[in-house]
């Protein structure tokens, strides 16, 4: 096992009807910036319970964060929160809210240009730069709500950027999952995948010594396979909607990546077809994801054949044969859940896409990724142009 530091503040509150305990977790005194998206907290419950919990404290609110959160949108939250001493935020929303909140965050206190923190990627780690912030979470996916990263799209430039660092876990969040009801099946659906990738990223490598990285990570898969196609089909059912939401919180709240190699690499290409096209976060991994395992195959064999046996329970075949259904049975498990896993079902004007995409990483330096470093420009090329 590698080894590792287990840092994780965030205070997660879990459960039924937790959104009232605002007030315990908030200070009386403190000013606050409600943040949220495009209003669907008006129309499920979720607002008049954060309102009600908070009926005794100062409140402004900031709207509008959209879906894959603007820079130029965030700058403007920015401002508020310095013209008026705000300091405390409430992030009330998807990932796309609590990671644009990150970014108000981290942005208020910094004295350069604020694109700096997503283009210099800069690690944000004392917690004097940044405002303090909890979120109320309306979306399972991400797991933004439990851990310290977040992504920001440039709209200037048309670039999707990750960024975090310590400070910038928020000080609680409460995950009711009760807000699954109102969730459109394509979110849901998303959410699913995003958290099945997430594990991914961080299991699909080589095999190694963390052998309860792995049972916890195939536990997670294993759960998002069993109520995936039902929590869409059934968003009101508590036991599905728990697990769901808990799975992807488990996903990538820092644990199961601890001690063990990762990759990332389909995250980095999907975000550029979200930059590109504005496909949905999770759609554009349901595109790469296979396509990677093909073309990294002999590098990855070994635990795509863990995966199909532990996972997908295919017995009595050779690594190469249980390696490679498992990459079927998963694009199959993708298609279950809504996704197509093309570009040229998303878009007509994909055919210069791979040779944007190495453009792009290798002007940011990025020449190779994957937990190997093997994942070349070369083959970035191979993989998107598979994904056509
Ligand atoms: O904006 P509103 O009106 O709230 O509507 C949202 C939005 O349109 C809606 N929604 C959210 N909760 C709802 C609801 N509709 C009805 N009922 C509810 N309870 O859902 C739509 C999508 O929301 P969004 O926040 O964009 O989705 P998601 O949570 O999937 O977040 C995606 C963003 O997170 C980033 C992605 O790149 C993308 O920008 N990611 C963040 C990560 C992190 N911080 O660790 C990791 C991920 O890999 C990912 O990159
Ligand atoms: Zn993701």
């Amino acid at each position: 096992m590698l080894n590792f530091e287990l840092y994780n503040p965030t205070n997660l509150v879990f459960g039924k009807n937790q959104i009232a305990k605002l007030s315990e977790l908030i200070p009386l005194n403190a000013k606050i910036l409600i943040t949220y998206g495009g209003g669907s907290i008006f129309k499920n419950d979720v607002y008049n319970q954060v309102i009600t919990a908070l009926k005794d404290y100062n409140l402004t609110e900031f709207g509008g964060i959209e879906p894959n959160p603007r820079y130029e949108t965030l700058m403007k939250a920015v401002e508020i929160i310095r013209e008026q001493n705000i300091d405390f935020i409430l992030a009330v929303g998807g990932g796309s809210v609590i990671d644009g909140t990150k970014f108000i965050s981290a942005a208020v206190k910094f004295s350069g240009n604020p694109m700096d923190i997503l283009h210099k990627r800069l690690l944000i780690k004392n917690m004097d730069e940044v405002v303090p912030f909890g979120t109320v979470l309306t979306l399972p996916a991400t797991a933004s709500e439990m851990n310290s990263g977040a992504v920001i799209t440039i709209n200037e430039t048309q670039e999707k950027l990750s960024f975090g660092g310590s400070a910038l876990f928020p000080k609680f969040s409460i995950c009711d999952p009760k807000v699954v009801a109102s969730l459109p099946k394509r979110q849901i659906q998303n959410g699913i995948v995003d958290a099945f990738t997430h594990v991914f990223e961080q299991y699909l490598t080589y095999p190694h010594d963390a052998m309860l990285q792995d049972r916890i990570s195939e536990g997670i898969l294993q759960t998002l396979i069993e109520i995936g196609p039902d929590v869409v089909e059934n968003p009101t059912d508590y036991k599905l909607a728990s697990n769901y939401m808990w799975s992807c919180t488990m996903a990538l709240n820092g644990l199961i990546q601890k001690g063990v190699p990762t990759d990332w690499a389909t995250h980095m290409i999907g975000h550029e077809l979200t930059a590109l096209f504005e496909i949905d976060h999770a759609r554009t991994l349901a595109i790469i994801g296979p396509n990677l395992y093909r073309v990294m195959f002999e590098s990855k064999k070994e635990k795509l054949a863990q995966y199909g046996e532990r996972v997908w329970n295919i017995q009595n075949k050779t690594i190469e044969e249980t390696a490679k259904e498992a990459i079927e049975k998963t694009v199959t498990f993708f298609h279950k859940m809504g996704m197509q896993t093309r570009l040229s079902e998303y878009t007509q004007n994909y055919s210069s896409t791979a040779e944007f995409v190495v453009n792009r990483f290798e002007k940011r330096g990025w020449k190779a990724m994957g937990e190997r470093q093997n994942i070349t420009l070369e083959k970035v090329k191979e993989i998107v142009e598979m994904s056509y």
